[in-house]
Formats: C-alpha cells, sequence, structure tokens
C-alpha cells in the first residue's frame, strides 16, 4: 500500500458523530458528569435512533472523555461540522438532532462561545 489517500480512503464511514463529554471528576472541579451527561447522552441515541438517522452513511453517537472545554459544560461537539454546543436539558438535545442531525442547520442559541476552555 503506498502512502498516499486516494479519494475510496477519504470517504467517510458516518456522516456525521456527536461526541457527548461524559468525563467525571472526583475532586469535584468541573466536569460534564456533574450536569448529568449520561442522561443527555441516552436521550441523544434514543431521539437519532428513532429518527432513523443512526448508523452508516448517517449519524454516530458517541461517548467521549474531557474535551477540554469543562468551563463551559456539559459539552458537546458535532464532527466533521465542528460545531460546539452547550446544552441544558431533554429538549436542547431534541433541538440539536431535529435542526442540526436531521435538518443540517446550526443551532445557534445553543452554541458554546468560542473563547471557552478548560
Ligand atoms: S469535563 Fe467535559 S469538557 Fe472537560
Amino acid at each position: 500500500m503506498s502512502g498516499t489517500y486516494n479519494s475510496r480512503m477519504t470517504l467517510s464511514y458516518y456522516r456525521r458523530h456527536i461526541f457527548f463529554c461524559l468525563n467525571q471528576r472526583a475532586n469535584n472541579e468541573a466536569c460534564c458528569a456533574q450536569h448529568d451527561a449520561q442522561a443527555a447522552f441516552d436521550h441523544c441515541k434514543s431521539r437519532v435512533k428513532a429518527a432513523g438517522i443512526n448508523g452508516p452513511g448517517a449519524v454516530r453517537v458517541n461517548k467521549s472523555g474531557c474535551l477540554d472545554r469543562c468551563a463551559g459544560g456539559p459539552v458537546l461537539v458535532v464532527y466533521p461540522d465542528a460545531v460546539w454546543y452547550h446544552y441544558v436539558d431533554a429538549s436542547d438535545i431534541d433541538e440539536i438532532v431535529d435542526v442540526h442531525l436531521v435538518g443540517g442547520r446550526v443551532v445557534e442559541r445553543l452554541l458554546l462561545a468560542p473563547d471557552i476552555g478548560h
């Protein structure tokens, strides 16, 4: 195999990944798990499946460790779009699924501010 890419190698198996930070810290530092990120992740998986957009060629919902933007937690990111969101509750997740993952449009009101870091 050569060291160069061809078009077949660059095809994406999934159209989009949505990564939920589920990081838990024991020392009471800010972390996404403090905001019930697991429930949001579970809800998103259910909604994506119910919408019929899960699987190859479509959407993969993934757990993630710390994404190093803890001050804005809970956070998630959608790739390859590189769109970061802060969410509060299940209705925010519903909106991200319906508008972004199904509709392909960014949910402006939930965007994580670009200067939010650790
Ligand atoms: S703990 Fe979630 S981004 Fe760091």
